[in-house]
């Protein structure tokens, strides 16, 4: 059989941790494939120094990758919407099957994506963009696809929950415990993202989308980020017997859905107000099966690889399926509950 042959776009925290991933467990990936995988260009800026290029193709020009014949599958690892968008577009109109990390991309601009992807027939997979390495977006669309979602909500921004735990355990200042998420790479490029809500806002629409079948509405949702508590908030919330967490909340309502992300009082009994450092957790309510659970690294270099390459997988997968029998991954798909509250 034919090697699935693999673009990547950007070598940065998630990008180095991929190609490292796939070189050490290459050969697990390859049976589980059903097919050699070979990552036959890389296009980035600059060099990676935790990993080793020196045995692959690596061009400056990200484009060449989306343009290179002889690339199946690109995969978006550059972060932001404008250039990686025309990227992405490209990558579709040449027939490539895309996989990205972007959150900010998919929540902004999936509706768009999407559609260009169904006309060429070619998929979109974005379980990276979702919690990190915490297999969300497979858990939404494929373990639970048999209940009607009541709600779910989640811890789903890393950065800022490490702020906020260093913060409780250590006392550390709210500057400080940021330096240190950007040190560990895992805030944003722009930590605005993370500290005002807006990573967290995204990720809660993708969730959304496939949980109560409805397009992305970012900008629907009620944003509030962390930037705001501070030390005395913690300590007066622990003397009361809570935790601060910022979470991202999604509800059915008969009015709609509702979607929120904000700094929360928890009991300190529950699970999700002992979801500490980097960790994130998304609750999942359904009808069928009630309260589930996901826990996991929600940010960083190896965890954030270990989703990209969970879709590598089953985009790799998909093409062993003769084209007219192939079922593609679900995007977004509407029913009749999913209705936004306008
Ligand atoms: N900056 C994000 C976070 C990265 O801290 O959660 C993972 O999406």
């Amino acid at each position: 059989v034919p090697a699935v042959r693999i673009g990547i776009c950007g070598l940065g925290t998630v990008g180095g941790g991929t190609v490292n991933v796939m070189a050490r467990n290459s050969d697990e990936i390859a049976a589980r494939c059903g097919r050699p995988v070979e990552i036959v260009q890389i296009g980035a800026r600059r060099d990676n120094p935790v990993c080793d290029t020196s045995q692959l193709t690596v061009t400056r020009e990200i484009f060449d990758v989306a343009n290179n014949p002889d690339v199946d599958v690109l995969v978006e690892l550059i972060g932001g919407t404008t250039v990686a968008r025309e990227l992405v577009l490209t990558a579709i109109a040449n027939g490539k099957h895309v996989i990205t990390a972007n959150k900010a991309l998919i929540a902004e601009y999936g509706n768009e994506l999407f559609a260009a992807a169904a006309e060429k027939g070619v998929t979109i997979a974005y379980e990276a963009a979702v919690a990190g390495g915490i297999p969300i977006i497979k858990s939404l669309r494929e373990g639970l696809v048999g209940n009607r979602i009541e709600w779910l909500a989640g811890i789903i921004n890393g950065t800022g929950n490490y702020i906020l735990t260093e913060m409780r355990e250590k006392g550390r200042s709210f500057d400080e415990a940021l330096a240190q998420a950007q040190a560990l790479g895992y805030a944003e490029a722009d930590p605005t993202f993370d500290v005002e809500g807006i990573d967290a806002a995204h990720k809660l629409v993708i969730m959304a989308s496939l949980a109560f079948g409805m397009p992305l509405a970012f900008d629907k949702v009620y944003t509030e980020g962390i930037s705001g508590v501070s030390k005395e908030d913690i300590r007066y919330a622990d003397e009361l017997g809570y935790r601060i967490k910022h979470l991202g909340i999604a509800r059915r309502t008969s009015e709609g859905v509702e979607l929120r992300v904000h700094p929360t009082l928890i009991p300190q009994r529950r699970l999700i107000a002992n979801v500490n450092g980097v960790m994130n957790a998304v609750l999942v309510h359904g009808d069928a099966v009630g309260p589930t659970l996901y826990y996991g690294a929600g940010a960083g270099a190896e965890a954030t690889a270990s989703a990209v390459i969970a879709d590598i997988v089953d985009v790799a997968r998909t093409l062993n399926v003769r084209p007219d029998q192939r079922v593609p991954l679900a995007g977004v798909t509407q029913d009749s509950q999913g209705t936004l509250d306008e």
